[in-house]
């Protein structure tokens, strides 16, 4: 079933053990368009049980609307089970990945202990949705017990200077920090800024969107993409930068992330748009990359090694995959050379940038052009892009500034999802701390705005740089 074209029900009666196949016909009597959903039956049952299907399998022709939820563990037996099912003419298949009940999630290994394996949970849904020719969907829950949101964001807030956290813990641990901090982010990053997760320099007139895709254009024009080219993005997001790059430029981008939940949401869109047959994800460190020296005509990065715990690291491992004569390109967040270490406003700025924006340091733009000559990079150009951009970077965060057209980022459109944000955690539909995350973004985009305003920090540090023929070339 293509998602576009089914509109999930607005009101559905959720399936609940000893309740909803006892009392659907009396739930229907109540309302004739709810979707009645039935308990969870184990794939199993429904295989060995295949003599026996109607005690399991028939319902009354009135009770339609109505979903049958599988569970199970087993790709065959849930393909066979959804198989066996088809001929009772339910209306949409649902897989459990929501029963927290020992018996399930427990000894059964399945329910809502597959929330931990999101590959096998696309793999059973492929297998669902082949055979059958229903619409189909996942139940799941907010949290996995010790596994929650909250925790995890207890653990964030831990590794940064204002709640405790030191600079070396944060770089010793920089994976499972950042992982921690676009678990958290990335839902409120889609929703408030979109698919690509970075500044732009501006001109007057144009709009946000506008602005990005052409800061995204210009990286392609400098690198001087040409199509069927082979082209890395370091440090990818959700992939709006890969999608707009490979459609304008007619390469083959792959997106190197380390964020598993980026990753499946970028194959998603990048299904939509129709380029995943050309463009792919791969799930590694920018620090240790699972590709061959010598293998891409092409890298970029956009706003994403400043979370590398040291640059120069991060660019020799770029150099090595990079096929010797071709280019590099970026956009670093650096502080400037008006940043003072002493002042002490200059160093809460930086705190809060780092707290807010999962980063571990952030280096001065001089200190990345060493990294770079250091790595072996031959400089073509580098320039602070803020510097001559006309509308300034920050404005969209800037509360004083109002537009209706990135509203969600204006003052009142911050302060409707802060208390939409509080209502949805209070009511249990947002994870616990939900609140929490909303508050330290909001503390980055005021670091943001103030770094910007004094010039002592810069999202865009731009760099075009080559890998000599051969070194020492
Ligand atoms: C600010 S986002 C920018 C994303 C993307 N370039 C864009 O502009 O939409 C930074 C990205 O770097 C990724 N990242 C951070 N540390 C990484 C690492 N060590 N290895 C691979 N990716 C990493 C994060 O998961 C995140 O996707």
């Amino acid at each position: 079933m293509v998602a576009e074209r089914y509109l999930p029900p607005w009101f559905s009666v959720a399936p609940m053990m000893d309740w909803t196949d006892h009392h659907r016909t009396l739930a229907r009597l109540i309302s004739k368009h709810a979707w009645l959903y039935t308990e969870m039956l184990a794939a199993e049952t429904i295989v060995y049980q295949k003599d026996n299907l109607d005690r399991f399998l028939a319902f009354s022709p009135e009770q339609h609307p109505i979903v049958l939820q599988i569970g199970g563990n087993n790709l065959e037996n849930i393909a066979k089970a959804t198989e066996l099912a088809n001929p009772y003419g339910y209306d949409e298949i649902n897989f459990n990945c929501g029963c927290p009940s020992p018996k399930v999630a427990g000894h059964g290994c399945f329910g809502v202990s597959l929330m931990l394996d999101p590959k096998f949970v696309g793999e059973a849904m492929s297998v669902i949705a082949a055979n059958t020719n229903v619409p189909v969907s996942v139940k799941c829950r907010i949290g996995v017990d010790n596994r929650d949101s909250y925790n995890e964001l207890c653990k964030y807030e831990k590794y940064h200077g204002c709640t405790g956290g030191e600079e070396e813990e944060r770089k010793a641990n920089y994976t499972d920090m950042v992982n921690k901090y676009y678990d958290l982010s990335t839902s409120f990053y889609e929703f408030g800024w979109g698919e690509s997760f970075h500044f732009a320099h501006r001109w007057k007139g144009e709009s946000l969107k506008e602005s990005i895709k052409r800061h995204e254009h210009f990286l392609a024009l400098q690198l001087g993409l040409k199509p069927g080219q082979k082209v890395l993005d370091v440090g990818c997001g959700i992939g709006g930068p890969l999608r707009e790059i490979a459609r304008f430029s007619s390469t083959s981008v792959t997106g190197l992330n380390n964020n598993e939940y980026q990753i499946t949401r970028g194959k998603e869109l990048n299904r939509v748009v129709g380029v995943d047959k050309t463009c792919d994800f791969v799930k590694a460190d920018f620090m240790k990359m699972p590709f061959p020296d010598n293998s891409f005509d092409a890298v970029y990065a956009i706003e994403a090694t400043c979370h590398a715990p040291d640059a120069y690291g991060c660019y020799k491992e770029i150099y090595r995959v990079l096929k010797p004569g071709q280019c590099f390109a970026a956009y670093e967040w650096c502080m400037t050379d008006s940043f003072d270490p002493q002042n002490k406003e200059h160093q809460r700025i930086k705190a809060e940038i780092e707290i807010g924006d999962g980063l571990p340091d952030i280096r001065f733009s001089r200190q990345c052009l060493d990294a770079l000559k250091q790595a072996g990079f031959e400089v073509i150009w580098e320039k602070d892009l803020a510097t001559e951009s006309p509308v300034t970077w920050y404005m969209p965060l800037d509360t004083n500034h109002f537009s209706l057209s990135t509203f969600r980022l204006t003052a009142v459109g911050r302060f409707c999802t802060r208390n939409l944000v509080k209502f949805l955690e209070y009511v249990g539909l947002a994870p616990k701390g939900s609140q929490r995350v909303q508050d330290f973004l909001e503390k980055a985009a005021e670091g943001l705005v103030e770094g910007g305003r004094k010039e002592i920090f810069t999202p865009m540090y731009f760099f075009l740089v080559r890998k000599p023929l051969s070194d020492g070339q």
